[in-house]
């Protein structure tokens, strides 16, 4: 059923009718389940082994739809085996798994800093035997990391940034980025041959924005992409806590519209229905929002270079925490399939991405207030020996 937008506001109106009877438990219908969000404190209190007390911290890494596709052996002593768990892949947005590598580039850094703040150092092998191709992710290790006591190492100041740490979805708030934080978060020292780049100038942003919403309305019109985001999207308590993965559709709003009929998978993909129209107006409220753009840009898009993109990715999250910054990646116009081509060439041009360089993360900056954790799986799902 199609339904107007006069409809939807008088199904809403009835939801709040309905919910008024219940006043004290609106604000808790469909709320983030306490489960799904208990690993943003940290490894258990009795947990004595430094990997799984570095994996409980790695696991809160940002990565591409929220996915988590990592998977870990701890079978020989001392040691974590990283592989990518290639049953939560992107192929259709991520065709090279290269956004996917990036998510475990992230991983490695949460998980280095964790280690050396309980007193280990972490000697990473990256893909010790052998480096993915160009286009595919195999069974390979991506990275052998071995723990090492070391005295007196330092712990990174970003570390305490790591459970405060949001993708942060909703509008931001209408001020520009200060100047002082624009500096200091292009300012740094990126790794050999990464750049950050920070556009605030109104023109620019402009532009920057129009092919933002034209890659996201090029994906969401394009049924085989548009299906991989509602695939994993998990609408209300219940699903958040059985998944505890993907995009969170949660609150009063969403109970309402889930109750109504309104909100379904099915209905999130055909164009004309509020909840397609309702995902774009989020979207669009977003970009409209952005008073900044930031990208980041590697020399090389081979396999290591990718790790290390998602090393600088989130650390430049976590200083952009430190400083009351809000950030949103913006992947749609990245993409890597055919129908993106042309709109991606547009996008390196107004970054002026060298032909010689890959734009690896491109990004909304702005303030807002602190949308809360996304879910994140039990640690024990990700140990497979
Ligand atoms: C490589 C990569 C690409 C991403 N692309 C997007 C994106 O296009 N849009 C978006 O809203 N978030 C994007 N994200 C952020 C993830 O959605 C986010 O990390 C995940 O949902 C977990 O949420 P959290 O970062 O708040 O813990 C991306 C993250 C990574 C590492």
């Amino acid at each position: 059923m199609l339904m107007s937008r006069k409809s939807f506001l008088r199904v809403l109106g009835g939801g709040a009718v309905v919910a008024a009877g219940t006043a004290f438990a609106l604000p808790r219908l469909d709320a983030m389940p306490a489960v799904a969000i208990e690993g943003w404190s940290g490894p258990a209190s009795q947990e004595k082994d430094p990997r799984r007390r570095a994996l409980a911290w790695a696991l809160l890494a940002p990565n591409p739809h929220n996915l988590q596709s990592w998977a870990v052996d701890l079978s020989v002593p001392d040691t974590i085996q990283l592989y990518v768990d290639r049953t939560r892949l992107l192929p259709q947005t991520d065709p090279y798994s290269r956004q996917i590598m990036i998510g475990h580039g992230c991983f490695l850094e949460i998980l280095a800093m964790a280690a050396a703040a309980d007193g280990f150092a972490s000697e990473v092998t990256l893909f010790p035997d052998g480096a993915f191709d160009a286009t595919s992710v195999d069974g390979r290790p991506v990275a052998r990391i071995v723990l090492r006591r070391v005295p007196g190492l330092a712990v990174d100041p970003l570390f305490a940034e790591v459970p405060r740490r949001r993708t942060v979805k909703t509008a931001f708030e209408a001020r520009p980025l200060d100047p002082a934080h624009r500096a200091a978060l292009s300012g740094g020292a990126p790794p050999a041959g990464l750049a950050i780049a920070i556009a605030d100038e109104p023109a620019h942003v402009d532009r920057l924005r129009a092919l933002g919403v034209a890659g996201s309305d090029l994906e969401m019109n394009l049924p085989r992409t548009h299906k991989e985001s509602i695939d994993v999207v998990r609408v209300g308590a219940a699903e958040i806590a059985r998944h505890r993965d993907g995009i969170s559709l949660k609150g009063p709003m969403m109970w309402a519209l889930r109750h109504a009929g309104v909100m379904t998978p099915e209905k999130a993909m055909t164009p004309g229905t509020m909840a397609f129209q309702g995902g774009r107006d989020y979207a669009l409220a977003g970009y409209a929002s952005a008073r900044a753009f930031g990208w980041l840009t590697s020399a090389a898009n081979d396999r290591a270079s990718q790790i290390t993109v998602g090393r600088a990715y989130v650390r430049l999250q976590l200083q952009a925490t430190s400083l009351g910054v809000a950030l949103q990646p913006h992947s749609q116009t990245l993409q890597e399939y055919p129908e993106m081509a042309d709109l991606m060439a547009a996008m390196r041009r107004e970054t002026a991405t060298a032909a010689d360089r890959t734009l690896q993360m491109f990004f909304r900056l702005g303030y807002a207030r602190d949308p809360g954790p996304s879910p994140r799986r039990a640690l024990a799902s990700f140990i497979t020996a």
